[in-house]
């Protein structure tokens, strides 16, 4: 048999069994399954590489103005630490959640600019990232590479400060949440400082309470509970700090 036909053969089989494991859904595609080893190692290294071939053209401006720290961490504040955590901030649904999981951006920061800038700027497939280019333009975007590289040595009472002083959620139009200036930033998920859950609802929050509304709970028809005055949000695990005031029950 000449070795082109062999070869042919090993390559009909190959694609045979890459068929068969789709076919039979041998990949299994929950975000609570993680990866083997290998496989994740393999994805891992597929996208640092393909990042690192894009990274390589941008050119990195200087950074670290303070005008560019506080616009960064006004926008980061509002739009990142949901899933990358910020100082003195508790891990959030997202963050534990997700996979592949954001990194905790407190610890990493961005030892690499232009890397940190690629990724903000066109996210990543198939992941949590989103791609914020589509609506901020590059120097904001640089301004919170700038804000990223000081995040890591900063205390949670810097950061607050920091928060305070810039102009909030604030690149140049596009913003897809309500100018607030009156930012908190430290209250976690549903921190002032951009409040993805608008003003509607009472709210009757009480995570001390008892646990009426447990998520393995089957929840009977027509009425699973009875949001005035119990506590919805339980579920056996430390939730992340939740900003009661003025946001909905927190209901799953
Ligand atoms: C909904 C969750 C989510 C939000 C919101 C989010 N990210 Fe991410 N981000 C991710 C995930 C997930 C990854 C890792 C993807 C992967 O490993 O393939 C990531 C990766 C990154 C990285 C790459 C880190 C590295 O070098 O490996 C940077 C930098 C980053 N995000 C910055 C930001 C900034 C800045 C914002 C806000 C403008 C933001 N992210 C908002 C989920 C998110």
């Amino acid at each position: 048999m000449s070795l082109i036909k062999s070869g042919l053969i090993l390559v009909g089989f190959g694609a045979a069994a890459v068929a068969g494991g789709i076919y039979f859904g041998a990949v299994h595609p929950g975000a609570d399954e993680p990866h083997s080893a290998v496989v994740f190692k393999l994805i891992e290294t597929a996208r640092d590489r393909a990042i690192a071939v894009r990274a390589h053209d941008v050119t990195v401006p200087a950074l670290g103005e303070a005008a560019q720290l506080k616009s960064g961490a006004g926008n980061y504040a509002a739009m990142c630490t949901t899933c990358h955590l910020a100082p003195g901030m508790a891990p959030t649904e997202l963050s534990q959640g997700l996979y592949p999981a954001p990194p905790n951006l407190t610890q990493l920061g961005a030892p690499d600019p232009a890397r940190a800038f690629w990724v903000i700027k066109h996210g990543i497939k198939a992941s949590g990232m989103p791609a914020w280019g589509k609506s901020m333009s590059d120097e904001y975007i640089w301004n919170m590479v700038a804000f990223l590289q000081r995040m890591p040595t900063m205390s949670p009472e810097q950061y607050q400060a920091l928060v305070a002083s810039s102009g909030g959620h604030d690149h140049g139009g596009g913003e897809s949440m309500p100018h607030d200036d009156t930012m908190p930033a430290m209250e976690g998920m549903n921190s002032g400082s951009g409040d993805h859950h608008g003003e509607a609802a009472p709210a009757a929050h009480d995570d001390t309470g008892s646990a009426p509304h447990a998520h393995d709970a089957p929840a009977p028809a027509p009425a699973p509970h009875d949001d005035a005055g119990a506590p919805p949000h339980d579920h056996d695990t430390p939730a992340p700090p939740h900003d009661d005031a003025g946001s909905p029950p927190h209901d799953h």
